[in-house]
């Protein structure tokens, strides 16, 4: 513990947190006056008149169950870009802490870093999208509090080397966050079972993917009790509104559902990559581990402007590091990925 607690922001750690009404009343009662709520109902009807549960207590203990790691290893955050900006707020001193990051990777990391006034160190990925380990050997990571690892990584789709990211773990003085957003289409399992291990680890997921709930923005954080502690502590006291705790349960109880569509979206993505390789244009595709495609064009500039004059969005990434030529595709439906191959086949 005090290995973490030498990681926090003094300041932070003097902090008493809000306390709202639901904390000062935990029980049920009869007649609620306490939180200045609207006792006459909503004017929409329904039942979203009374503020939500600020630990989202029922969603954790579904959750907690379908992960295997205990309620107080969870934090569930306003989609993951919560817990990224709560984990640099939390644990660097802007103009003086830094993170360290990977390119080409997730934008937010950087951005969120940036807001906050707290220096970004950049080690780019190699051409084959793996961490650099001499680059990393030859850093120096004086005032570094947390590095940021995507994977599968954002925006190439492979998996990042485990054994290495086991080695950062084990020698990086700081936090390590594994962003797991799109680990459900990837054939390596979550570095969840390593939480008891390591106790800088912290790990990021997301119904925003595989289960298909980006619109009610439920990101999660599992790490360390302690550091989940200080993530609770400076949250916003309501962050999860009452709908997206129901969704996020009614989703948990059919897991299964959720399995089913990502092995249809797995099996839509190498037809994808099959039908995508046979074109002459095509220069190369990243082998995928997520629910998209990095692909290289010959000219990726012309094709993007002609997919979208048809009517088709893909994510332009060419100017990334390493991903000249390159457009992101997200996999989508038979029919979606047919129009895609269709359309391109006109080129
Ligand atoms: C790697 C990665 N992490 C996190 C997110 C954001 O997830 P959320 O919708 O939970 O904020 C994304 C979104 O595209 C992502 O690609």
């Amino acid at each position: 513990m005090d290995r973490l607690k030498k990681f926090v922001r003094p300041h932070i750690l003097t902090i008493k947190p809000y306390s709202s009404a639901r904390d000062d009343f935990k029980g049920s009662a009869e007649v609620y006056l306490d939180a200045n709520e609207n006792s006459y109902g909503p004017v929409t009807g329904g039942d979203f008149n009374r503020y939500p549960d600020p630990h989202q207590t029922k969603l954790k203990g579904v959750l907690s169950k379908v992960k295997g790691v205990s309620p107080d290893q969870i934090f569930i955050g306003n989609g993951s870009d919560e817990p990224i900006d709560l984990l640099i707020r939390a644990f660097c001193e802007p103009e003086r802490n830094k993170i360290v990051i990977l390119p080409p990777t997730y934008g937010m990391y950087k951005v969120s870093a940036l807001i906050n006034n707290v220096g970004v160190i950049e080690i780019p990925l190699t051409i084959e999208f793996q961490i650099d380990t001499d680059q990393l050997k030859k850093t120096s990571f004086d005032y570094c509090k947390i590095i940021f690892i995507c994977s599968p990584n954002n925006p190439s789709g492979n998996l990042l080397n485990s054994q290495t990211i086991i080695e950062i773990l084990e020698e990086f003085d700081g936090l390590v966050v594994v962003d797991e957003a799109y680990i459900d289409f990837a054939q390596e399992t979550s570095l969840i079972e390593k939480l008891e291990q390591y106790p800088n680890l912290v790990i990021l997921q997301t119904f925003s993917k595989a289960w298909g709930l980006a619109a009610i923005r439920l990101g999660i954080a599992y790490g360390n009790p302690y550091i989940i502690e200080i993530l609770n502590k400076i949250k916003p006291p309501y962050n999860i509104n009452k709908a997206s705790q129901e969704m996020g349960i009614q989703a948990l109880e059919i897991e299964s559902t959720k399995n089913e569509v990502v092995e249809k979206i797995v099996a839509e993505r190498n037809l994808l990559a099959k039908k995508l390789k046979a074109l002459s244009f095509v220069r190369e595709i990243v082998p995928s581990n997520a629910n998209f495609l990095l692909v290289r064009f010959d000219n990726s500039e012309s094709i993007n402007d002609f997919l979208r004059k048809r009517n088709i969005i893909v994510r332009d990434r060419s100017r990334e590091l390493h991903c000249e030529g390159c457009l992101r595709i997200t996999i989508g439906t038979p029919v979606e990925n047919d129009r895609l191959i269709q359309v391109l086949n006109e080129l």
